[in-house]
């Protein structure tokens, strides 16, 4: 069970390069499942939750083979894919295991998936995923924790025209997978807009998929009989960017942020900029953000892609408990997102929350204590008030935090910060 300890207080600066997006590798990974072809991989994050999705595609008879281990680079072939089973063990680890019912119902016409379960965060359903697939002629039932999941008759799944009720991300992800080998045409709308959907697309299509609509919330999907191997290299990670660019802004430091797609961080950039800090786009892939005279305060709402996104709300709170005046913070997309809020208080945060409103008071004076990580993007919040807290800070449950952000602690000492991680073995 190892922990952070951080001693706060040093202006970062230097050169981070950005791995690749964990929410996009993740679907692309259980695409592979499409196709008893190979599909290579490139730019995969050395996280955990890609360990655990290797483990899971590996228990659906899937090869999953890397130079080494963890990899930037994976091949995952799906010779076969007969009566595919997510167990319960490796889903409760990793809700995104939820990506692999839409593409194995596809393939197989059979899945077995287990269900996901409640998340710090809220109780996330998986109701408009199932209901879409129903649409498609899936019969569905949930039993012993289970989704069964099979196409009547042996048959294959059908186009339909389905419409979200509510923006969702893996649920856009798992109906575009399965209708890229329905039969007919699937019409998509309220479909989710984040770059990691228009990643999906660009590697669904080398697999010879027919889909058009790319970055609007209309997909228009034509399924084929057959989708063959492909090679692709996933995005940079937009979140791991926003959260460097926070770090650099909060520590009064200036930091370059490489590797990374500044044209997928408009809103967190405009957002930025109101508080005070001046973020250059130095060319097409990165960023240098330059501290501010003074941290100003500024609302935010959380918002679907191109909106805030939610997964940087906690990182937003920690500047804004440095920022001069009062922020109001909105969590419109999960119910239960403000965890961090009550650790952040603890080192000395001027902020009260009531249900999806936080009001931050700045700037306060934040020191270091002993302070409990509750999910992936909490943690990262958790990091950066640390780094400008008095004195020392020890983050517990940092394997949130390694589930999303590869090598965090190595970046943040490169960019000469007092951080080390502190190994206890578990009982
Ligand atoms: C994805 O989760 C991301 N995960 C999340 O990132 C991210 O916070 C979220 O999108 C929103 O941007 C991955 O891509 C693996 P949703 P997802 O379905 O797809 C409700 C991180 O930190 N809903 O878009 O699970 C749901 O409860 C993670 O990297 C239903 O009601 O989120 C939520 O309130 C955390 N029924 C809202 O919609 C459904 O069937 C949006 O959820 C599906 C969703």
């Amino acid at each position: 069970m190892d922990k952070f300890r951080i001693c706060g207080g040093r202006a970062l600066h230097g050169t981070v390069k950005i791995s690749g997006a964990k929410n996009s590798a993740l679907p692309a990974m259980a695409a592979a499942l499409l196709t008893d072809e190979p599909v290579t991989l490139h730019n995969i994050p050395k996280v955990r939750d890609i360990i655990t999705m290797g483990r899971l595609l590996a228990f659906m008879s899937a090869t999953v083979s890397t130079p080494e281990f963890p990899a930037e680079s994976y091949t995952i072939e799906s010779k076969s894919l007969n009566d595919a089973v997510a167990p319960y063990e490796l889903v409760k680890t990793m809700r995104a295991s939820i990506l692999t019912l839409g593409p194995a119902i596809a393939r197989s016409g059979v899945a077995h998936v287990s269900l996901p379960g409640g998340c710090a965060i809220g109780a996330r359903p998986v109701d408009l995923h199932l209901a879409a697939l129903e649409k498609m002629g899936a019969q569905i039932a949930t039993e012993h924790g289970y989704i069964q999941a099979r196409v009547p008759n042996g048959g294959g799944l059908k186009g339909a025209h389905i419409v979200f009720e509510k923006i969702t991300v893996t649920g856009t992800e798992n109906i575009l997978m399965a209708a890229a080998l329905a039969e007919g045409v699937t019409i998509l709308e309220n479909a989710a807009r984040e770059p990691e959907i228009t990643d999906l697309i660009h590697l669904l299509r080398k697999m010879g998929a027919d889909i058009q609509g790319d970055d609007t919330s209309i997909l228009r999907i034509r399924g084929v009989s057959k989708l063959h191997g492909a090679v692709h290299g996933v995005i940079p990670d937009r979140i791991e960017a926003g959260t460097f660019l926070v770090a650099g802004a909060i520590t009064g430091g200036e930091i370059t942020v490489a590797n990374c797609q500044p044209a997928h961080l408009g809103a967190v950039l405009t957002k930025l900029e109101t508080t005070g800090v001046h973020v250059d786009t130095v060319n097409p892939c990165t960023l240098r953000v330059h501290a501010a005279k003074k941290l100003v305060a500024s609302d935010v709402t959380t918002e679907e892609y191109p909106g805030f996104a939610t997964d940087m709300q906690a990182q937003y709170m920690a500047l804004a408990t440095q920022a001069e005046g009062t922020s109001v913070i909105t969590e419109t997309i999960f119910e239960n997102r403000f965890l961090h809020a009550s650790e952040m208080i603890r080192m000395g945060a001027n902020l009260s929350v009531d249900g999806r409103r936080a009001v931050v008071r700045g700037p306060a004076h934040l020191s270091g204590t002993t302070v409990q990580a509750s999910d992936l993007r909490a943690s990262a919040g958790l990091v950066l008030a640390a780094l400008v807290a008095e004195g020392e800070t020890v983050i517990d449950r940092v394997y949130h935090i390694d589930r999303g952000y590869e090598g965090i602690v190595e970046k943040l000492q490169d960019l000469g910060a007092d951080i080390e991680r502190l190994h206890f073995p578990t009982s």
